[in-house]
Parts: C-alpha cells; structure tokens; sequence
C-alpha cells in the first residue's frame, strides 16, 4: 500500500505516534516494545486480520446442521454452483471454505496459486487488458499473463460492489451475466474488444445456458453467503470515527 521505502514507512509511524489514540493502545499491547516501530505495526495489522473469521454465514449454518439456514432458491444455487450444471462451472475456481483456490491448505487440490484470465477484456482482440493494470504480468512480463487474476473469495460479496479486480462490474446480477456469456463485450471506446474471445481467456469459461430461475437461485446462493454477525461485530468496527485515518 505505499509503504515499501524507508521514507514512506517514517511518515505512516510518525501520523500513527501523532495519533493519542494509538500512543495509547500500543502502549496496552506492546508494554515491553517501547519505543513500538514499525515491527509492531505489523503485528497489530497481523494480529487483526487474523481475527476476520467469518463463518456464520447461512451457507456455515446449513452445514453445520441447521437445515432451514437456506431457502430452496439457494439450495438449488448450491447445485447449479457446485456442478456443471448448463455451464456453470464456477466451484472449478471459487472453492474451498473460502470460495476460492487462492489458499493451499491441507487437502487442497492445488500447490500453487492459481491465476486466470476471466475474459473481462480482450483490447483490440491482442487479448490485452488496461495498460498498467493486467495482472500478473505486471509481475513476470510474460504476455502468456496478461489479464490473470487470482480468484477472490465469494464470502460476503454480496456487500462488497463494485466487482472484480477494477470494480467495473457494478452488481452480482452482471457478474453473473459475464459468466453467462462467457467474457465481456465492450463495443467502444479505447477498450473495445470482445472478451469471449480472447486469446488469453481460460478455456473452461465457455458461458452458460441458464434461464432466468437458474440465475436467481445462483444468486440466492451468492447472497447466502453473507455473514451478518461478521459484518456487525463491534470488535471489527471502526474504532476511531473521528480520526483522520479513517475519515467519512
Ligand atoms: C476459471 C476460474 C473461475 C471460474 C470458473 C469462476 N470464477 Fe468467478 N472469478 C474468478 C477470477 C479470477 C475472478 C477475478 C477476476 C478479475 O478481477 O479480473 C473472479 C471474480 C468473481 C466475482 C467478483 C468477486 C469480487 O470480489 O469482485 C464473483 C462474484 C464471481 N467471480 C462469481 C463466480 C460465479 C458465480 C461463477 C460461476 C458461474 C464463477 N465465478 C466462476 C475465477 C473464476
């Protein structure tokens, strides 16, 4: 996030030492770390994302035994998401307790991340995507990259609009519809291109034959993924509304 020179990381320690707030509460959990650096800081972020389990969502219930935590819809989105059902072959990707084989675990299939090119741009047919912006080929400079992204969890996506790695797919409702047609068609502009047929787009994305009953309970399936106790446990709340770190 910026922070990758000495300079930048002295200017984020000097605004958070600044901050009464902070002084405080790393003084509470760092009482032997005095003068905290930016070790700490690390700590403190660490020690907070590993707290952001979230696992109460309906889905987590239905599994755990509570056989009413989803509705028919969803439990038939389950189904079309979790076989090939006309296409959809979306738990090929989005799979695992977190939705996506971006994590290797014990038992996990793969023993690497795994990147793909969903179709969402093919710039001038060159299978391009936005200069600057194309994924793991910033990284190598293989143009075999070009576009691959790593898969994002699902788990409460549905409160996390806009989509994908741009956010240039506004609801879950056309997230769908990309995976249906299989790429995105752009028909102007500098973007302009057509997904579905690019050159670099994974080959098992040859979009779904669903009909409007199957893409709403794909949907509800979605949804059921949202945990709504995660989403208001006061422990993961913004604990400083008034600070400049968080603003509005
Ligand atoms: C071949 C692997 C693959 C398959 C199959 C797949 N996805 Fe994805 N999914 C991805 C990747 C990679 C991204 C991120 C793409 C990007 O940002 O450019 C993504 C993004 C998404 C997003 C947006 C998440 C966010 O936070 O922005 C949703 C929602 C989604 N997929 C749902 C589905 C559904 C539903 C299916 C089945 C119809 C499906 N996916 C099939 C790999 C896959």
């Amino acid at each position: 996030m910026g922070l990758t020179t000495d300079a930048a990381r002295a200017g984020a320690l000097a605004r958070l030492r600044a901050d009464e707030a902070y002084v405080a509460a790393f003084a509470a959990a760092f009482p032997d770390r005095e003068p905290w650096g930016f070790d700490e800081v690390i700590l403190a972020v660490a020690c907070f994302e590993r707290a952001l389990v979230s696992m109460n969502a309906p889905v987590d219930r239905f599994r755990r035994g509570e056989r009413d935590a989803l509705s028919f819809a969803a439990l038939r989105g389950a189904e079309i998401f979790n076989t090939d059902y006309k296409g959809a072959v979306c738990h090929h990707c989005h799979n695992g307790i977190t939705f996506t084989n971006d994590v290797t675990h014990q038992s996990s299939p793969f023993d690497e991340v795994v990147y793909t090119n969903v179709g969402l741009y093919n710039v001038g047919g060159t299978g391009d995507y936005p200069a600057g912006n194309q994924g793991l080929y910033e990284t190598t400079k293989n143009p075999a990259d070009r576009g691959k992204f790593r898969t994002p969890t699902l788990r409460n996506v549905s409160v996390t609009a806009p989509y994908m790695h741009d956010g240039s797919v506004a609801t879950l409702a056309e997230v769908v519809e990309h995976y249906q047609t299989g790429g995105r068609l752009i028909d102007d502009g500098p973007l302009a291109g057509d997904g579905r047929v690019s050159p670099l787009k994974e080959r098992g994305l040859g979009g779904m034959r669903l009909d409007e009953d199957d893409i709403r309970d794909l949907l509800a399936f979605v949804e059921a993924l949202t945990d709504a106790d995660f989403l208001a446990d006061p422990r993961f709340a913004n604990p400083e509304p008034q600070s400049p770190f968080f603003g509005e």
